[in-house]
């Protein structure tokens, strides 16, 4: 059993699509999600884990651990302790700290509410995105999940899948629609992962 930790700071939808999948879906019998963490005590996504019985921390602002190497030691020491095999970035609106990213490195995953490359990098997450793609009258979009490097929305993409825009979409028409595919891929992407299929 692949054990994920899956980090969060809103709604958590997507995080529930991969525990719904452990349970339900194709991620049943091969994984299972272990730990959640959040940089918002606020997300509702922390009342789903607990929901679910999955254990759920807040690490919040860097501020509170004085400097960058605390803040991302105490994420890093979370995983660890949770003997975390795959980490999910899902919704999570921070950068994630290169000492992370080097001890997890082609195990951690990000999902993007486009088709990267286009409307990634910084600035770019969440309603910014959809009003980019509605602004520069794009016919589709989509979602993208992809491995995470030290730069923005920039390793190798593990799944892609489109959807139309149609010319009167507004941001959140755009937004629903992308949401769909997101919860379809993120599970199938993770399975590709723990399958070798990359
Ligand atoms: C999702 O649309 C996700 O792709 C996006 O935030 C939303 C989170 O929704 N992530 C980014 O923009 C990261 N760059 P959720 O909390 O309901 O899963």
């Amino acid at each position: 059993m692949m054990r994920i930790a899956v980090l969060v700071s809103g709604e958590g939808s997507n995080m529930q699509s991969i525990i719904d999948s452990t349970k339900n879906g194709n991620l049943k019998g091969i994984a299972q999600v272990v730990l959640v963490i959040s940089n918002n005590s606020n997300a509702y996504a922390l009342r789903r884990a607990e929901n679910e019985n999955i254990k759920f921390v807040c690490i919040e602002e860097r501020k509170n651990f004085g400097n960058e190497k605390s803040f991302n030691g105490a994420i890093l020491e979370e995983l660890e302790k949770a003997k975390t095999n795959i980490v999910c970035l899902a919704g999570y609106m921070k950068m994630i700290g290169h000492v992370i990213i080097e001890a997890y490195h082609n195990r951690i995953l990000n999902i993007h509410p486009a088709l990267l490359p286009k409307f990634g990098g910084k600035g770019m997450y969440g309603h910014y995105v959809h009003e980019a793609v509605v602004k520069a009258k794009e016919t589709e979009s989509g979602a993208t999940v992809h491995f995470v490097e030290k730069e923005y929305d920039n390793g190798e993409i593990i799944i892609q899948q489109k959807i139309e825009v149609f010319k009167n979409d507004s941001p959140e028409d755009v937004a629903k629609k992308v949401l769909v595919i997101e919860h379809q891929i993120y599970p199938e992407a993770i399975k590709k992962i723990i399958e070798n299929k990359m």
